[in-house]
């Protein structure tokens, strides 16, 4: 079943349907595209069937290995930088207890490393896993990515000093190339468990592959149900053509239509902290997937109610070339009643009757209101609750979607050849040999 629902009501006030529906014939060539492999970027369409093409036996395997790691590490240090980071974070903060560094459990803890070149940061990582019993993924598709790199060399170090070269050999997992790159060589040379990324899967398409699924069962959540929900969303997606029937071909229009009309910043906006990371990795798959040739919508992300009070009022007054799409959770885990006060004198009473739910989807109607009257467009996603299942969904709408999206702004998605000119001049200015 999809739990999925996109409404596009709050954008009606702005574009009509027509202009939605003008796109019907570019989001269907799209769509067609992605299955048959004929457009641009054509040789990373791995993702598109890759949630029924996952074997449970591989599932399976990756469960024993998380198995494994969990019964010799309190620690689970997750080494990687862009997509090779942010789906795994996004899907276990997702999931995971608000303050769960705080509360030792049967798994192991999550920790990230790779994703900066903080010195600060390594040095208080350092600290931590002098005290910790720990192993590690590193992570890169490339191998040859400079941040996890770094830190894979330091933390490598760190660990062969403390459990021994053949001891530590067994706690590391290198997730990369099948055949190439620095890091497949030295995994190789050591001796390390290695997992594939596969050739036709890009760094931002790759959390349903080792990348994702094997850190996020280490963390103890249930891979097999994440896939399940991308596999019902995948099926769903492909047998529906129509804008009318297809959320993803609906959100690609949608979005479409708005920057047509000048709406060229879209905000992907929560009212749940723990959506946090997956605000980042949406950012990532939007950002590197569509900002090119002088085009794209450049995708910007805010947390409410929190950024109400600091974002708030650019978003409502400030340059109108602005749209939102509201991620919106409609049930908590938990439930926590509002006290009744006696004395009442912080006001609040009114709000006894309530759930804490209600409040924060009161914050959200009266922004969604508040910001359509200012002249922002408002979709809105929603997902009856946050679960692995509907984050399997989620995930691939949002792969999905972005593909056809990509090809009707006329750019090729799969490809993110403006992130190599900082890296040029930074080998230059560090004096990276041949640079
Ligand atoms: O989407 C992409 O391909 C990139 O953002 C990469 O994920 C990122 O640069 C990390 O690359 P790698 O996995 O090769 O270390």
């Amino acid at each position: 079943m999809i739990n999925i629902k996109l409404s596009v009501d709050s954008v009606k006030p702005f574009i009509s349907e027509a202009q939605i529906d003008q796109f019907q014939d570019k989001i269907s060539a799209a769509h067609k595209a992605l299955y048959e492999k004929t457009a641009a970027g054509n040789e990373f369409l791995g993702w598109v069937n890759l949630p029924s093409s996952i074997e449970d036996t591989f599932l399976d395997e990756i469960l024993g290995h998380a198995k494994t790691i969990s019964k010799i590490a309190e620690v689970y240090v997750v080494i990687g930088i862009g997509g090779s980071y942010l789906g795994t974070r996004a899907v276990i903060e997702a999931l995971q207890h608000h303050f769960s560094l705080m509360l030792p459990g049967s798994f192991p803890q999550i920790i990230y490393a790779g994703q900066n070149i903080s010195e600060d940061y390594l040095a208080d990582l350092m600290q931590i896993l002098d005290k910790k019993d720990y192993a590690l993924s590193v992570i890169s598709k490339s191998g040859t990515t400079t941040e996890p790199a770094l830190a894979f060399r330091l933390i490598k170090n760190h660990l062969e000093a403390k459990y021994g070269k053949a001891d530590a050999a067994k706690r590391i997992i290198a997730i990369t190339d099948e055949k190439r790159g620095a890091l497949k060589t030295l995994a190789d040379n050591e001796g390390y468990k290695t997992f594939v990324v596969p050739d036709d899967v890009g760094g931002r398409y790759s959390v349903l592959t080792p990348v994702g699924l094997l850190p996020i069962a280490v963390a103890g959540y249930d891979i097999k149900k994440l896939v399940s929900g991308a596999r019902e969303m995948e099926a769903f997606l492909k047998s529906n053509t129509s804008i009318k029937t297809n959320p993803a071909m609906l959100y690609a229009a949608t979005r479409n239509a708005l920057y047509q009309m000048g709406k060229s910043t879209e905000i992907l906006v929560n009212y749940e902290p723990r959506l946090y990371f997956l605000s980042e990795w949406w950012k990532q798959l939007y950002g590197e997937s569509e900002g090119k040739e002088g085009k794209g919508i450049f995708p910007a992300s805010v947390s409410n109610t929190t950024d109400l009070h600091s974002m708030g009022q650019y978003i409502q007054e400030g340059v109108r070339s602005l749209f939102e799409t509201v991620l919106s959770v409609e049930n908590s885990h938990q439930k926590l009643p509002i006290p009744v006060d006696k004395e009442n004198l912080d006001g609040l009473n009114y709000l006894c009757s309530k759930s804490i739910t209600e409040v924060n989807q009161g914050a959200e109607e009266a922004t969604r209101q508040a910001h359509v009257q200012g002249d922002v467009p408002n979709l809105r996603l929603s997902i009856p609750k946050i679960n692995e299942e509907n984050l399997g969904q989620l995930l691939y709408f949002y792969e999905f979607a972005c593909g056809l999206s990509g090809y009707t702004l006329g750019v090729n998605p799969f490809d993110q050849p403006g992130v190599e000119a900082y890296k040029k001049n930074m080998f230059a200015i560090l004096g990276k040999p041949g640079y």
